[in-house]
């Protein structure tokens, strides 16, 4: 059990996928606070036993570890009332806000805060999701540790060593899930078109991205290799690989990726701006 002291400014989906996931790892509900304006939003997290707030300087004050779980447009004003506080105590700030940078969360805390920035996304919630973090030189390499503690909670964790690097990020797994829902229920659509009663196209669909996302993260070979090995020459499954290359499916994959990249990178711009 971790005994640092973890306080949450914002109590909704992802700061209650976090709390789920820290108090699964083992982190004792007294250790953790958290403060929202919405009654009802403290009232769910209450109910798990950890301490609510509906002042963010109050929840906030003597803790080790301070996480930003706001909506983007809210962080100025988050961070504008723990301002004093933080910057008395000097708890590591963990922002989970897509999209802002570490630089607009320095003017609003202090220069010298310690400040890592992640993304993690919505798999979270099934402590299934995959973060990637980020530091700016103030955070300790004890700081960091716990940091990656209190994301690998909920999943995956990864460092990268440049910010920019985030927006890329944000392209890949926290719009990701979008892609696959996406995947999925055109391979369900296409299963009904194919005869297939609907609900087992939908679970075979599902069931299907569910084994072998697991194929390719558990089994010690490449997802290159596991495609060859369910491509039998002049079988099914090679006549659609080929319709799908054909039809230039890596080309979209890119094309809406980089898309993403560039959306990441203007609401970035924009948020700075503001
Ligand atoms: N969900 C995701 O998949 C995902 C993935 C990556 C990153 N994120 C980031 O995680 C952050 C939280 O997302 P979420 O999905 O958890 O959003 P959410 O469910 O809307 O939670 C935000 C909570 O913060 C509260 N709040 C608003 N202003 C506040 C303030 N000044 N002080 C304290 N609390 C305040 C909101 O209350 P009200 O409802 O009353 O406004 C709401 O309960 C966002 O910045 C988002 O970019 C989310």
């Amino acid at each position: 059990m971790n005994a640092s002291s973890i306080a949450f400014v914002g109590g909704g989906n992802m700061a209650g996928s976090l709390v789920g996931g820290l108090l699964a790892r083992g982190w004792g509900a007294a250790n953790i606070r958290v403060s929202d304006p919405l009654e009802a939003s403290l009232a769910r997290l209450a109910h798990l036993g950890v301490a609510t707030f509906s002042d963010n300087a109050a929840a906030v004050r003597g803790a080790d570890i301070v996480v930003l779980a706001v909506k983007p447009q809210m962080m100025r004003n988050a961070c504008l009332d723990i301002r004093e506080t933080v910057g008395v105590d000097r708890p590591l700030v963990i922002s989970i806000a897509a999209g802002t940078a570490i630089a607009s969360i320095a003017t609003w805390l202090g220069e010298d805060t310690a400040v890592v920035r992640c993304m993690p996304n919505t798999p979270a919630m099934l402590q299934c999701g995959a973060t990637v973090l980020f530091a700016n030189t103030h955070v300790r390499p004890e700081q960091r540790r716990i940091a990656h503690e209190v994301l690998e909670s909920v999943g995956y964790a990864a460092w990268v060593d440049r910010e920019e690097l985030l927006h890329a990020v944000t392209a890949l797994s926290g719009s990701g899930p979008a892609y696959v829902f996406l995947l999925i229920e055109a391979m369900q659509r296409a299963g009904e078109m194919l005869g297939l009663d609907p609900e087992l196209a939908a679970r075979l669909a599902g069931q299907t991205a569910l084994g072998a996302a697991r194929m390719a993260l558990e089994g010690d070979v490449d997802v290159i290799e596991l495609r060859r090995r369910v491509t039998s020459p002049g079988g099914t499954t090679e006549r659609a690989i080929r319709a799908f290359e054909q039809a230039g499916f890596r080309g979209i994959v890119e094309t809406a990726m980089t898309a993403a990249c560039d959306r990441s990178r203007e609401l970035a711009d924009e948020g700075a701006s503001g």
